[in-house]
């Protein structure tokens, strides 16, 4: 056939497209990413199918318009609420992504469970597991969800009808990848329909002002078409975060037009579903090792809220000419820049060519610099095979030139220190204003990385 007017070639990575096939997307780096589709050709006056249009054509005044905040439904699990920036928000479109089996459907049993004893109706569209399949896990998890209708289906356009007929107060698809469009020429799970699904649920949402959520598949190995090619689309991304291997599930706002970006939900994997976790901290550092060198606990933040972290850290000699740098839930760079201003700064010029091997432990992905200080100290620790105090917490950034800066919310990590019988907390001098009178915890401000590794060890 020849390559007519409507062939495209698309990135199944990022959605970039060319007029003909590439080894490498030009956009993201991604080989052997583009796969041929057929180029949207829509029919006229299509966009009015069903209402769906964006309703209002007419500019607003600004002062008109209705405030949306008091409007929030509570799904009825803190923690998810949380994450939404303090509940549901009416047509809101959200996009829940995660590795197959990290608890996905899980969560959205759950919340539509809840929805549905607050008297909403909510349809539940499943392309990827049967009724009956999704009955066994709701009465596992111990549902009742009276108002809970499942729609065993994959064509968008059967799906909308459904939804025309049924009115539901709340949507949830599991998954996106699942959708197709028959007015779209390519396969179920690439690129282009998985934007053309996406971009109608959200103008259904706006439309109806019922919140959408979208459930979508991260694979390992660079997802193909997967929740990436739609964040710009959604109002909120949500991602599960941390491994399979532990029972505690994180999920992060990765993205949310309503509310703070990187909050965090924490939930357990029973088995009776997801369980609220109250006390993060206390989580993260339950079975901690006491008196071991190479273990520290630093005070980060997540989100609004302050999480105790235990950072670990292993030093060893190399035996290979290019040391090894390894990080677990940590920048691997930002480790290396760490080693660096040790070996430069601080004279501890053997730690760069030793093995460094680093791990938050429990899983957490920390990315804040105010963890700089846990970790320097975590390696150190581990070099000079010396202890750190076992009710010890330190934060701080680290600059290039061995300072220790101030970082924000000093008086939050304070207090979840102080709340969890730390006795003493090596922190940035710049923020420690106002914090030497709280009882139990001794506060140290220090300026540089050495008087740090002084009031440590
Ligand atoms: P699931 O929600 O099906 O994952 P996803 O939709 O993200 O693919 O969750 C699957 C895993 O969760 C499965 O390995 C079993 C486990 N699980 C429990 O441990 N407890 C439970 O109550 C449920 C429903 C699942
Ligand atoms: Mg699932």
């Amino acid at each position: 056939m020849a390559k007519g007017t409507g062939t495209v070639y698309v990135c199944q990575k990022c959605g970039h497209q060319e007029r003909k096939w590439l080894g490498k997307c030009p956009e993201c780096g991604e080989w052997s990413s583009f796969v041929e589709e057929r180029a949207r050709v829509a029919p006229k006056g299509d966009a009015g199918r069903g209402g769906l249009r964006l309703r209002q054509t007419q500019p607003v005044a600004y002062g008109d318009i209705e405030s949306q905040d008091d409007v929030r439904t509570s799904s009825g699990i803190d923690e998810f609420d949380r994450v939404l920036g303090g509940g549901i928000v009416p047509g809101s479109l959200v996009l829940i992504g995660g590795e197959p089996g990290i608890g996905k459907s899980t969560l959205v049993a759950q919340v539509a469970d809840k929805l549905s004893a607050q008297g909403l109706k909510v349809l539940y569209v499943s392309g990827e597991e049967s009724e009956r399949q999704i009955k066994m896990r709701g009465e596992r998890l111990g549902l009742t969800a009276a108002n809970l209708y499942l729609l065993p289906e994959t064509n968008l356009e059967s799906i909308f009808d459904e939804i025309e007929r049924a009115a539901p107060g709340a949507v949830i698809v599991d998954s996106i990848q699942t959708v197709f469009s028959q007015k779209i020429e390519s396969a179920p799970g690439s690129v282009s329909q998985v934007r053309e699904a996406a971009g109608q649920f959200l103008l259904l949402a706006k439309n109806r002002g019922v919140p959408v959520f979208l459930i979508g598949h991260v694979t390992k190995e660079g997802a193909i078409a997967g929740p990436k090619a739609l964040e710009h689309i959604v109002d909120t991304v949500l991602y599960f975060e941390g491994e399979r291997h532990h029972n505690h599930r994180i999920i992060r706002a990765a993205k949310n037009r309503f509310g703070a970006a990187n909050e965090l939900g924490i939930f357990e994997m029973t088995g009776a579903g997801l369980k609220p976790v109250a006390n993060p901290s206390e989580m993260f550092l339950d079975g901690r090792p006491e008196n071991v060198s190479g273990s520290v606990v630093a005070a980060c933040m997540e989100g609004t809220r302050p999480v105790l972290v235990e950072v670990q850290a292993l030093v060893s000699e190399s035996k290979f000419n290019y040391p090894v740098r390894n990080a677990q839930g940590f920048n691997t760079n930002r480790v290396g820049l760490l080693l660096a201003v040790l070996g430069k700064r601080v004279g501890l010029e053997r730690l760069l060519s030793a093995d460094v091997f680093l791990n938050i432990a429990g899983g957490i992905d920390v990315d804040e610099p105010a963890a700089d200080l846990g970790v320097v100290a975590a390696i150190v620790s581990s070099y000079r095979n010396k202890t750190v105090e076992p009710r010890t917490v330190v934060f701080g950034e680290v600059g290039l030139t061995g300072e220790v800066r101030g970082a924000m919310q000093a008086q939050v990590r304070a207090r979840e220190a102080q709340a969890l019988g730390f006795k003493k907390l090596v922190m940035p001098a710049a923020n420690t204003e106002g914090l030497q009178r709280l009882l139990g915890l001794r506060v140290v401000g220090v300026r540089s990385v050495e008087e740090a590794l002084d009031e440590l060890f």
